[in-house]
This record gives structure tokens, sequence and C-alpha cells, in this order.
């Protein structure tokens, strides 16, 4: 484990230009990955934060990122997709190549070296945002869309995956509260039309429906502390108890 790396409490790509130089030989990760994925407004974020500070009472070392984002390439590449100038708009092939170049970048500088020092990385949208935005969303061919994934993560899988799964209509209720609240405006993503986003959420279940080992999907209809203390016990059961011999 190199305590040196000092990567603790790295958010969203702050300090990542520290880890520049940091090789990133493969070796057995021992943190655990978990990605928080689902659609707009379902509370990802939110509940980032609160399974961060659980686990920093747990005494485990925590990194919580982002994506695209999370270093800061990734972040710029954000800015690029999500606010571009009418001239500037991404063709979807584009898009796709900015996402994954984005997470390729993620994983060999921020994700991997946290899980060899032994952190936990709890990273906000990850792989299955692609399949489910681009494959199910914008009709990009599922296997194609696989076979670059698995290209750009070179490897990396999550320990766990929690789908934070709302509806349409309480993704759309919560993200305009959330704009009025902070005087925001819809990015070019949320303000896609009313059937991509069924598409979305769809691909999504779907994705969890072929993988149960890897995702937990979790009813964010409900009250947040409801969801909260679902998602902890999630964790708990699943990479907090020791297998039984
Ligand atoms: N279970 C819940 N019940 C009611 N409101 C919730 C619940 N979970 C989250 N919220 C609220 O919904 C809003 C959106 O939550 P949050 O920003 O965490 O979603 P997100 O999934 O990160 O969205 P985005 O994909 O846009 O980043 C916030 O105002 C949050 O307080
Ligand atoms: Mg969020």
């Amino acid at each position: 484990m190199r305590k040196d790396l000092h990567i603790t409490g790295v958010k969203f790509g702050c300090g990542s230009a520290a880890l520049g130089k940091i090789e990133t030989k493969k070796i057995m990760a021992t943190g655990k990955f978990i990605t928080f994925e689902g659609p707009e407004g379902s509370g990802k974020s939110t509940h980032i934060k609160k399974l961060a500070y659980f686990l920093k009472t747990k005494g485990i070392d925590i990194v919580t990122t982002r994506e695209p984002g999370g270093t800061a390439l990734g972040e710029k590449i954000r800015s690029m997709i999500q606010h571009s100038v009418a001239e500037e708009v991404p063709v979807d092939r584009a898009e796709l190549l900015l996402f994954l170049a984005s997470r390729a970048q993620h994983v060999d500088e921020l994700i991997r070296p946290a899980l060899d020092a032994g952190s936990w990385v709890l990273c906000d949208r990850f792989y299955d945002s692609t399949m489910a935005y681009q494959g199910y969303g914008r009709g990009f061919d599922l296997d194609e869309l696989k076979a670059l994934n698995d290209f750009a993560v070179d490897g990396m899988k999550p320990d766990l995956t929690l789908l934070i799964d709302v509806s349409p209509e309480t993704s759309r209720a919560r993200l305009k509260r959330r704009h009025s609240r902070t005087s925001s405006s819809p990015d070019r993503i949320e303000s896609e039309v009313d059937d991509f986003h069924r598409r979305l959420r769809d691909g999504f279940l779907r994705l969890a429906g072929s993988e149960l080992e890897r995702f937990h999907v979790v009813d964010a209809e409900r009250e947040q502390r409801v969801v909260e203390i679902e998602i902890h016990e999630v964790v708990k059961q699943r990479l907090l108890t020791p297998p039984t011999p």
C-alpha cells in the first residue's frame, strides 16, 4: 500500500495534477469500487455524499469522483459536453468518444491508483451510463458500445453498482425544483425529450437485470432517509461483511 499518495479526500478532480507522475502498475486492488448510476435528479450525488460520510466513520479512506470528469482533462471534457455553444455541439459519435476519453483518463489517473492505495472509490456514473445513454438512449449498437467501453476501462470493473432508480416524471420534478432553487437552466442532455428519458431509465433497468451480482437497484421514489438506509445496508452486506468460511 502506498501511503505517500494522499489521495483520500480528492474530490471531483481537485488535486489530480499531483497524481500525474504516479505509475499505474496493475497490482491487486485492495480498495472497493462503487459506482452510482441512474437518471438525472434521482439522487446519485446526494447519496454518494451520505455513503462517503458513513464509510469514513468506519475508518475507510474514501475518494469521491464523477464522470465525465474526475481529472483535470476529464473536467474539461465534461464542460465541453455539457455546455457546448451551438456551433460546437458534438455529433453523437464524437460525444461518445469524449465520454470514453474522459473515462480512460479517469481509470488510469485516479481510480486505479486510489484502489491500489487501499482507498474506496465512489464514482458518480461510469460504464453503465454509456450503455444507457449512448446505447438505449441514442441507439448505438450495444455490442459495439461494450467493446469500446471495455477498451476505455482497461479491465476496471465496479465491485458494486447502485442503480438509483426513479421514474422520468420524478426525475423531471426534482430537476425543476433544483433549477428554480439554484437559478440554473437545464444542460444539453437534461433537455432531451421525454422519450429519451424513458428509454434511458428502461435501459438502466435492463442492464441491472442482466448483471444481478454486480447491481443493486434502489427505489429512490421513497423518502431520502429510507433510500440512504437501504444503501448503507447493501454496502454493509455485500462489501463490509467478511465471507463466511
Ligand atoms: N429520495 C428523495 N426524495 C426526494 N428528493 C430527493 C431524494 N433524493 C434526492 N432528492 C433531491 O433531488 C434532487 C436531485 O438529487 P441529486 O442532485 O442528488 O441527483 P443526481 O442523481 O445527482 O442528479 P444529476 O444526475 O443531475 O447529477 C436534490 O434536490 C435532492 O435533494
Ligand atoms: Mg449529481
